[in-house]
Order: structure tokens, then C-alpha cells, then sequence
């Protein structure tokens, strides 16, 4: 199969196949993740385009480059770069892709890196589009669900904030692959959207809604929770009515079955009591590291092509 140069902006561009591709070579190169040199990408450069914040997402690319030998750039939109003098981002990436082998975007606005993407003449991965998408942090939750438990046919429930997260937005897209049983649980106003859902029963999603954690906990076996987006709230007194309407704690998890595992995108703000982070069901911390060896798998497959042309 040949995955090639180009750009990954959403979960709908990828078959099966190929992101059991990428998967399969996350695997080869975790022992790389965790510190074996390797010089395979000596000589190419990474931007990373981050006009919103992240720590996992923009730091796991640069661990991932670097220890694969290639270097990064990192850019922001803070005074230092011309994005404050008002530069557009057609120019900003018609620019950086002349200097740059491949470039991460993340940007507030939805659809922008598709946008962006005509403007680059290298591959242009999105990190996170507002509300829109975030791919790669898909393709390291379903890695993280394959080596953790299962990926065909799974229960999973997808709890907080699936109006405006990104995350889930693009996982259940990629769940509709694998036959996965999606409940949906969010608090009131934050459901997804019903263009969202009727695209993922066009998809063959098994999809189901549900108003609260203790309705689905026993038949389960993941449970993926989500920050509410406080960043995209129109106003914060809307925010404020929903902040803290959920969190996981181990009285919850009596009724969890024995092999549930819990997973998180990250930054929590309470939606998961720490006293969760010491039980068997935890896996939000590995979830985190498994970003590492996914995206040297992405970037191995995107820069040097997959070998098998
Ligand atoms: C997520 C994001 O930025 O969408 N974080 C991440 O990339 N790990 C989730 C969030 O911010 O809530």
C-alpha cells in the first residue's frame, strides 16, 4: 500500500487499512519512543504551528522528530512571529513550507487547516482545528485502546463535552470502523451535533445517547472522557452552568467491569477524581506516552513514504 506525501486533516481521510497501518508501525517503534536511537528522519524539519495551547500535542511531535534524529521549529502567534503584525495564514504557510519538510497546525478556528493545507506545498497535519478535528489524537486513542484492550466491536461510552470536542469528534468517526457501540453521554447542550450523528450512522456507527455515566458504566469497556471547552463558550455564565456536572470516582467504578479501562485526551479539570489515577482502570497517562510512538509513525510514513511502493 502506498500512504505517500499528503496532508491528514481529518479521521474521514483515512480507510482501515491504513490506519492499521499506522498502528502496526506505532508498534515497531515504541522501543524507540522510550529512548532507542534511532537517526531515520536525520536531516528533515518539523513546524509546529501552534496558535492555541497544547503541551501533549506539540510536545509528543517534537519528542517524537527528535528522537527519530530529525529537528523542529516551533512557531506561535505571540509577538515574537509576524502572525501579530497580521499576516495571514496563507502567507504564514506558504512560507514556513518552503523552510519546513512537514508542518503541525493548531488553530482556533474550525476548518483552517484544511484552508491551510492549499497553501502548503508539503504535508500539513492538523493538531486541532477549534471544534472541528483533531486526527492524530485519534489515531494515538485507538492505539491506546488496541494495546490496552480491544479495537473490534467494543462498547464504549464518550462522556463530557461532544458539542465542541474535537477529540471525540474524530474518534467516533474512526470507532465507525471497527463496529464499535457508541453511547453518548453528555450534559444538557453539550450533545452532539445531529449533522454529526447522522454522519456516523451514514458511516454504520451503532450510536445511542444516554443522560448520565451510571446508566452505561456496566457495559462498557472503555470510557473516554472529555474536558467541557470552556475556551469555545460563547459567554461564561453558559459555561458556568454546566461546569462540573460530572466526575468519575471510584464509587462509579464499583459497578465498571473488571477490564474497563478509562481514558482522557487530556488536560482534566476535575472530570476524573485522582483517587482514579491509582485503580487498574486507568490508562489516561499511557494514553498520553502512546503519542509518541504513533506520531513517529505518522511522520516515518509521511516523510519517507511506507516502503512497499
Ligand atoms: C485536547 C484538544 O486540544 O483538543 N487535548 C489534546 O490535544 N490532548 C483535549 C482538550 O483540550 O480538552
Amino acid at each position: 500500500m502506498v500512504f505517500g506525501k499528503r496532508h491528514i486533516l481529518s479521521m474521514r481521510d483515512f480507510s482501515r487499512e491504513e490506519i492499521d497501518l499506522i498502528l502496526d508501525r506505532a508498534l515497531e517503534l515504541e522501543p524507540y519512543a522510550k529512548g532507542k536511537r534511532s537517526d531515520r528522519l536525520k536531516g528533515k524539519i518539523l513546524a509546529n504551528l501552534f496558535f492555541e495551547p497544547s503541551t501533549r500535542t506539540r510536545i509528543s511531535f517534537e519528542t517524537a522528530m527528535k528522537r527519530l534524529g530529525g529537528e523542529v521549529l516551533n512557531l506561535d502567534s505571540t509577538e515574537s512571529s509576524s502572525i501579530a503584525k497580521g499576516e495571514t495564514l496563507a502567507d504564514t504557510i506558504r512560507v514556513i513550507s518552503a523552510y519546513a519538510d512537514i508542518i503541525v497546525l493548531r488553530h482556533p478556528k474550525e476548518g483552517s487547516a484544511r484552508l491551510a493545507s492549499e497553501f502548503s506545498s508539503v504535508p500539513l497535519i492538523n493538531g486541532g482545528d477549534g471544534a472541528g478535528h483533531h486526527p492524530t489524537q485519534t489515531l494515538l486513542d485507538l492505539y491506546t485502546i488496541k494495546r490496552e484492550s480491544r479495537l473490534d466491536g467494543i462498547s464504549i461510552a464518550l462522556v463530557g463535552d461532544l458539542k465542541y470536542g474535537r477529540t471525540v469528534h474524530s474518534l467516533s468517526i474512526a470507532l465507525s470502523f471497527y463496529g464499535a457501540s457508541i453511547k453518548l453521554v453528555s450534559p444538557p447542550g453539550l450533545g452532539m451535533s445531529e449533522t454529526m450523528k447522522s454522519d456516523l450512522m451514514d458511516l454504520g456507527a451503532e450510536i445511542s445517547e444516554h443522560d448520565s455515566i451510571q446508566d452505561v458504566i456496566g457495559d462498557i469497556d472503555v470510557l473516554y472522557v472529555t474536558r467541557i471547552q470552556k475556551e469555545r463558550f460563547p459567554t461564561l455564565s453558559e459555561y458556568n452552568k454546566v461546569a462540573g456536572s460530572y466526575r468519575i470516582d471510584k464509587k462509579l467504578l464499583e459497578s465498571a467491569k473488571d477490564d474497563l479501562i478509562i481514558m482522557h485526551p487530556l488536560p482534566r479539570v476535575g472530570e476524573i477524581d485522582p483517587e482514579v489515577d491509582g485503580t487498574k482502570h486507568a490508562c489516561y497517562f499511557k494514553q498520553a506516552f502512546y503519542g509518541v510512538p504513533v506520531r513517529m509513525a505518522l511522520l516515518t510514513l509521511l516523510l519517507e513514504g511506507d516502503g512497499d511502493e
